[in-house]
């Protein structure tokens, strides 16, 4: 059966062009929607062959080179995706950066401007941006990329960990603010999910076998296990649901097993 959950919906997903993003992308091509995907690479050509990927299902697709920690492309980010579409009816704030392997004590100040300004304020900024567009047409979805890590702690995640955890709060405290103007705001807390953003702590059978161990239903998540979540937020499924955070981590946050990021 055609899925229809996202038709007449055009939907902005940063961070598009790999992992995550890319396949929340896909599934809401699939579910009908049409798509504006934003990404701060853009020569690579990852960003264009996704949005003819798109238009192959079927539906219409604009890709934009943007840096969310930047107020000024975020706003023209926005102001392009309107003129094209007319509106916004769904924001998946995925863009993200990790530096690995960090304490605190270790973690220079640049790196922690990074991981806070991307993560944090870049969410916040593409929040205000689109919530703006969504609060003047009465209606928007907002669907923000926390982590395990925004949960609890995790051994390396250092500065990472504690912008996941201001995402967390952001969404809690726009679900409030814009519950009003029936806009529903909420986060997912994936676990490990393979890709190239973590490569290096899952690439090898063994260390993936290993990490495996940590999670209750016993392997790492791929892109699509976020998506699938991620389409049911999108959705009138979730109609109900404002403020909410999903983990979607096979079950870490309830293992007692050890654990690390
Ligand atoms: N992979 C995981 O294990 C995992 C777990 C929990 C949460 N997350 C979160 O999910 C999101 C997506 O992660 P992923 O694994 O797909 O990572 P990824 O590195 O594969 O993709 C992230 C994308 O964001 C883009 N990006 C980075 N900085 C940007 C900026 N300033 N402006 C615009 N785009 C920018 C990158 O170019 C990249 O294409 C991130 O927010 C990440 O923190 C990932």
């Amino acid at each position: 059966m055609k899925d229809e959950r996202l038709r007449g919906k055009t939907a902005v997903v940063t961070g598009g062009r790999q992992g995550i993003g890319r396949a929340i992308a896909l599934a809401f091509a699939r579910a009908g929607a049409d798509l504006v995907i934003v990404d701060i690479v853009f020569d690579d050509g990852k960003l264009d062959a996704l949005a003819e990927e798109i238009k192959k299902i079927g539906r219409k697709c604009l890709s934009l080179q943007a840096d969310i920690s930047s107020k000024t492309q975020v706003e023209k980010m926005v102001k392009l995706a309107v003129k094209r579409f007319r509106k916004i009816d769904i924001l998946v704030n995925c863009a993200g950066v990790w530096l690995p392997g960090q304490t605190l004590l270790e973690c220079p100040e640049g790196n922690w401007d990074r991981v806070i300004d991307v993560n944090l304020k870049g969410t916040y900024l593409c929040c205000q941006a689109v919530g703006r567009v969504m609060a003047e047409s009465k209606s928007g979805n907002i669907i923000n990329m926390s982590s395990q890590v925004g949960l609890n702690p995790g051994t390396g995640a250092g500065a990472y960990s504690i912008s996941k955890a201001g995402i967390i709060m952001l969404t809690r405290q726009l679900a409030l603010e814009l519950a009003g103007y029936n806009i529903r705001v909420n986060a997912l807390a994936p676990g490990i999910v393979k890709t190239d953003f973590n490569r290096n702590i899952w690439d090898s059978p063994q260390a993936a076998r290993q990490l495996s161990l940590e999670v209750p239903l016993g392997r790492l998540a791929e892109p699509e296990d976020i998506a699938r979540a991620a389409l049911f937020l999108a959705s009138e499924e979730s109609g109900y649901i404002t403020g909410a955070v999903i983990p979607v981590d096979g079950g870490w946050q309830v293992s007692t097993k050890p654990r690390r990021e």
